[in-house]
Parts: structure tokens; C-alpha cells; sequence
């Protein structure tokens, strides 16, 4: 094959970073602090833990492989690896192609309301304590069509002009800065939060567990934001995988970046829950908390504006890499099987998810009433993509690898053909992908499934 050179992470730092720059996200910051305000702090973060261990990270592992083993995009991977007389594997990609396309429908948009969130609280706009003023700001802020989109595509032109300059010189090197950068940033307001009198009610709340709250429901919930969290079952891991460097211990990498991630989003909560108690708000304020009631918590606090201004560039900050790394999963698919480069491949994707934006960005307005199952067009591409396709995915990835591609080639992969000395590590991941994680998967699925 007359290939050139395929573009890649260029060096360990360059992996890591950028790996962890697609599970710190949003997620972090808005949906972990918020789903375990809702379903009762610790029992839910005890749940959402072990179902990291035992469901997100083998599937985390082998789903990376997968990638590094073909070195393609998500569909032409299933291509490669998958025994001729089995095209049929290849839906797993596109069903990833699909999911990208529709969390990002959606992500996109809470992300540009935090980016319009930075220039209200630099305005004053949100220096208010009363939650009722902060839910009207917000309010008018998602329920105006024209501003949700535009802000929507500020961070659709951001994201795209980087994802356009490829995966070393635009994911890679913008990782590489932000990463760091966002650390400092999350340090900086976990020590304001700690300091506050009345601190530790927050803490307990985050930590010591009720788990009178623990329904199938919420476990579905707590699997569906392991797979969130660590940007599996949909092919992200898998397309970054196909980057990384052949030296790459992947069982290493993967579980550092699982690690900082769970540090990230338990920073998050400790730059949250203390403040949020210390001045008598509510935890469990839902997906609104990071809008309605932080704010209030920041204007209450002495130096507010300045962390509160910190915490919305911080989450944008995070914003960047993970849409980068959904991006990346639709522009691989379109520039490696249609031939188009890489910049009409980005100019697609992002018109396609400037589209199908319509719908989520208008679900407070225009398309409010548009109810499929009860959800409007947000939560429905959130549900739909969290608690269905990513766990779907999951399971079919475990299925391939642990019944189709099986143990010797697992074996010479993550132990990068005999160098790395890990069999029992290898034997541990291929029984938990093929027995414990997809039929745990399939359990919480079918379970939480009926309760909705
Ligand atoms: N992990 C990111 C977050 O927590 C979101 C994300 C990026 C993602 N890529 C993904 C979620 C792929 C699911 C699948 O914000």
C-alpha cells in the first residue's frame, strides 16, 4: 500500500495529555457534581466507582488496543481485525460515527453556554446570591434561540479550526498547553472552597455514602457516566488509540488517564459541594447546579467574581479536548474512507453538528414541547447517547474482543508483542470483557431501561 505517513501523538507526554484531555470534560464539571448532588453524594460516587473498575476500564483498555492494532479510524478498524466473512462488525463503527455526532449535538451547546457564562461573570451579570435571579440569567440565556446558537457555533469555529490542524500539531499540542493549565486552575478553586467556614458538610456529603438512593436507575446512570467519563463505547478511545506510539504500554496509559480523570472530577466536587453547603444552597440542584447555583455560591464568597470567573474558564478549558476527541472519531471515518482531506472533512462534521445543534439548542425554546419518551430534543440526545449507544457499544466491543479477536492476539497487543511481561494483567481484562463487563453492562441496561 503507497501510504504516507500517518498522522499521531508524537511522544508519551503527548498520549497522556491528550487522552486525558478527552475524558476531562464537561463531565467533570458538570455532570459528575451535579448527578452526585442529585442521587445522594457518596452512594452514587461508591457505584460510579466500581463501575469504572469493572466495566470503563477494561472496555477502555480493549477498546484503545483495538485501534493501535489496526491503526484506522473506528469503521475501517472493524474492517481490519475482524475475520473476513464478518463485515458485520463495522456497524459498531458507525454506530460510533452516530453517537459523536449526537453528544456533540448537545455538548457543544452546554459548552458554549459556559463560555457565554465567562462574560457574565467578568459583566457582574450573575454577581447575585439569590438562585431565583441566577435561574432568570440562565433562563434567558437558553431560551433565546439566536444567542444558545451562535455561542453553540463560537465553540464549533474554536474546536474546528484546532481538530483542522490534525492530531500532533492541533489535539496534541493544544493538550499540551491546557492540560497544566486547567490543573492549576481547579487547585486554585478547591483551596478557596476548603477554606470557607462551614466547609466540611460538603465534604461529608461527597464522601460519607446513603445508599437508601441507590435504584436501578441510578445505576444505570452512574454506568452511563463511567462510559462518558472515559469517552468509551462509541469509538473516541479507539480512534486515539490508532495515534498512540507502538511502545505504548496501553493497561499503563489507560489507567493513569483513568486515575487523573477521577481526580479531576473529585477536585470538581471539592471545589463545589463545601461552598455549595457553606452557604446553604441545595446539592441537588441537577444539570442547573453548575449555572444557577454556583454562581450564587461565587458572589457569596469574598473574591467572588475573580473564582467565579476562573470556574467558567476552567470548564472551558475542558470543553476543548474532549470535543476535540469526538470530533476526531467522524473526521477520521470521513477522511480515511472518502478520501476527503483533512479540512473538508472537519467543515462536514461541523456543519453536520451545526444542524442537528438546532434541535438540542432550541430545547428551551422552540423545540421545548418536541417530546420523544417525555425528553425534549437535549435530553433525549443525551439519554439516547449516555445510557444506550455508549453502553450498546461497550458491549459489542467486549463481544468482539473477548469472542471474536480472542486471547493470543489480545495477548501480543497489550503486551506489545512480548516486551511488556504483563500475562496476568492480560488474563485478568480478557475474563472481565468476556463474562463480568458486558453482561454487568447488559444487567444495569435492561434494568434501568424498564424503570424509564
Ligand atoms: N469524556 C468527556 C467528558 O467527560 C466527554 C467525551 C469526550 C465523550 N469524548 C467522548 C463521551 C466520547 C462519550 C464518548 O466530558
Amino acid at each position: 500500500m503507497n501510504q504516507t505517513k500517518r498522522d499521531g501523538f508524537t511522544s508519551t507526554f503527548g498520549v497522556l495529555v491528550a487522552t486525558l484531555g478527552s475524558a476531562v470534560g464537561l463531565g467533570n464539571i458538570w455532570k459528575f457534581p451535579s448527578l452526585t448532588g442529585a442521587n445522594g453524594g457518596a452512594g452514587f460516587l461508591l457505584v460510579y466507582l466500581i463501575a469504572t473498575l469493572l466495566v470503563g476500564l477494561p472496555v477502555m483498555i480493549v477498546e484503545t488496543m483495538l485501534g493501535r492494532a489496526a491503526r484506522a479510524n473506528a469503521v475501517s478498524t472493524f474492517e481490519r481485525v475482524a475475520p473476513r466473512g464478518q463485515p458485520g462488525w463495522q456497524a459498531v463503527g458507525w454506530m460510533g460515527f452516530a453517537a459523536a455526532l449526537l453528544i456533540m449535538a448537545f455538548y457543544s451547546g452546554v459548552a458554549g453556554w459556559v463560555y457565554a457564562y465567562i462574560f457574565k461573570a467578568i459583566s457582574g451579570e450573575i454577581a447575585t446570591t439569590d438562585p431565583k435571579v441566577a435561574a432568570a440569567v440562565f433562563g434567558s440565556l437558553v431560551s433565546n434561540p439566536v444567542s444558545s446558537l451562535l455561542w453553540q457555533w463560537v465553540v464549533l469555529g474554536i474546536t474546528g479550526s484546532i481538530i483542522m490542524m490534525g492530531v500532533a500539531k492541533g489535539i496534541e499540542a493544544v493538550a499540551r498547553k491546557l492540560m497544566p493549565l486547567l490543573f492549576i486552575l481547579l487547585l486554585v478553586l478547591c483551596a478557596r472552597s476548603l477554606t470557607l467556614p462551614g466547609a466540611m458538610p460538603g465534604l461529608t456529603f461527597l464522601f460519607s455514602p446513603d445508599f437508601s438512593k441507590i435504584t436501578p436507575a441510578v445505576l444505570l446512570t452512574a454506568l452511563g457516566l463511567a462510559f462518558f467519563k472515559l469517552s468509551i463505547g462509541m469509538g473516541t478511545m479507539l480512534t486515539y488509540g490508532s495515534y498512540f506510539r507502538d511502545d505504548q504500554n496501553i493497561p499503563a496509559t489507560t489507567t493513569r488517564v483513568m486515575l487523573a480523570d477521577l481526580s479531576v472530577s473529585l477536585l470538581a466536587g471539592i471545589a463545589i459541594f463545601p461552598a455549595v453547603f457553606a452557604f446553604g444552597f441545595e446539592p441537588a440542584a441537577g444539570p442547573s447546579l453548575v449555572f444557577m447555583t454556583i454562581p450564587a455560591v461565587f458572589t457569596a464568597m469574598p473574591g467572588g467574581t475573580v473564582f467565579m470567573t476562573i470556574f467558567f474558564i476552567l470548564t472551558a478549558i475542558a470543553s476543548v479536548g474532549a470535543i476535540l476527541s469526538l470530533l476526531e472519531v467522524p473526521v477520521a471515518i470521513l477522511s480515511e474512507r472518502f478520501g476527503f482531506g483533512r479540512k473538508r472533512a472537519s467543515l462536514y462534521t461541523i456543519l453536520a453538528i451545526a444542524l442537528l445543534g438546532v434541535p438540542a439548542a432550541l430545547s428551551q425554546s422552540l423545540s421545548a414541547e418536541w417530546k420523544v419518551f417525555g425528553m425534549n430534543p437535549f435530553d433525549l440526545f443525551d439519554f439516547l447517547s449516555s445510557n444506550l449507544l455508549l453502553p450498546l457499544g461497550g458491549i459489542l466491543i467486549c463481544v468482539f474482543v473477548g469472542w471474536v479477536y480472542g486471547f493470543p492476539e489480545l495477548e501480543k497487543q497489550l503486551g506489545n508483542r512480548g516486551t511488556l511481561h504483563n500475562a496476568w494483567l492480560v488474563k485478568t481484562v480478557f475474563f472481565l470483557i468476556r463474562f463480568v463487563t458486558p453482561l454487568s453492562i447488559a444487567a444495569v441496561l435492561l434494568h434501568g431501561l424498564k424503570v424509564f
